[in-house]
């Protein structure tokens, strides 16, 4: 089968797609990839920035169709799926063929939704969910999420928004700040659309949740209240502030946060963000994409 893979780490150009073996059908479920998303991991990895054991085929995400079903796996074949694979701590990379999954991490693709569209939902979405359920209760509380309009941002955004009990307001790029106007013109949430960090309060916010990268807003937390950060390589010091709650969220895989993940934006109440679908072939263009800054929606490599 074919498989986007990594001989050595460098630019985008050390990508190629390669001839590796199939899976060994055995206790996982083996899904026939229809498509693999793009994430910011895979660029880390990819540069070296983040080390991994070589030869590696990359990717987190991907949905297609079950080609194997192990007995009392719950799936059957050709049934539509979503599912998340910690490359980096297992090597098993979502971009290629076929990929083998334990059935705990995987879940079904509402129907009526693309493969293309549910490739893009594992990892940010399974990370939004999983910060939002170590944020303190958000009821009265001030908030600000720094980076709405990424693929994490936006899946904490479309939850955040839909919570009438706080106040959330958004901080995004200048170029983004009409199109997340027009996104919560109407949503239950109160609170403002921000574009500059120099308009951000300092010590007013009750909750600070950073999905862009942005570690000097760390003084927009008040004293005892809390910040949120997914970005290892540019999160503050939490020694700085001691009054403050500093969380790093490391995303774990989990099939029933996936399956929310999947449900709610087959409900409409996702992200919102748009597919853009490329061959396996052009990995190395893909990257280049998401590397320049200023992409919007999700890549999704198709085999
Ligand atoms: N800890 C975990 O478990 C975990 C899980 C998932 C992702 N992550 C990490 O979290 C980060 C975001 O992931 P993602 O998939 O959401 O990436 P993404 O789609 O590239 O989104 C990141 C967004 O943040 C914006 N941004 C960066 N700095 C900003 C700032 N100072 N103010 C406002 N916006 C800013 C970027 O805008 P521009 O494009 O204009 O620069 C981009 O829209 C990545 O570093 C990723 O590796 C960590």
């Amino acid at each position: 089968m074919k498989a986007v893979r990594l001989t050595r780490t460098g630019g985008p150009e050390v990508l190629e797609v390669q001839e590796v073996p199939d899976p060994e059908p055995a206790e996982d479920l083996v899904i026939r990839t229809a498509a693999a998303a793009v994430n910011p991991v895979d660029l880390a990895t990819r540069s070296g920035l983040i080390p991994t054991s070589l030869p590696a085929v990359l990717g987190w995400d991907l949905a297609g169709t079950v080609a194997h079903a192990p007995a009392g796996s719950g799936f059957r074949a050709g049934d539509r799926v979503l599912a998340m694979t910690a490359q980096l701590g297992t090597g098993v990379g979502s971009m290629a063929e076929y990929v083998s999954f334990d059935p705990k991490y995987v879940a079904r693709v509402p129907q009526g939704m693309a493969l293309t569209d549910a490739a893009a939902l594992p990892l940010t979405g399974v990370t939004a969910v999983q910060l939002l359920r170590r944020t303190p209760d958000r009821r009265g509380k001030r908030i600000l999420l720094i980076g709405a309009q990424g693929g994490v941002g936006a899946h904490l955004a479309a939850r955040l928004l839909d919570e009438a009990s706080a106040r959330t307001d958004l901080l995004v790029r200048p170029a983004d700040h009409s199109a997340w106007q027009e996104r919560r013109a109407g949503c239950p949430a109160d609170g403002a659309v921000l574009t500059d960090p120099a308009q951000v309060e300092a010590g007013a916010y009750d909750i600070v949740i950073d999905a862009g990268g942005a570690p000097g807003l760390f003084e927009a937390v008040r004293p005892r209240g809390a910040f949120l950060t997914i970005t290892p390589f540019s999160a503050p010091d939490p020694a700085v502030r001691p009054d403050v709650a500093y969380t790093l969220i490391g995303v774990e895989l989990d099939g029933d946060d996936l399956a929310d993940v999947a449900e709610t934006a087959a409900r409409g109440d996702g992200p919102r963000q748009e597919a853009t679908v490329l061959p396996f072939e052009e990995a190395a263009e893909a990257h280049r994409r998401l590397e320049r800054g200023g992409f919007r929606g999700k890549l999704v490599l198709v085999p």
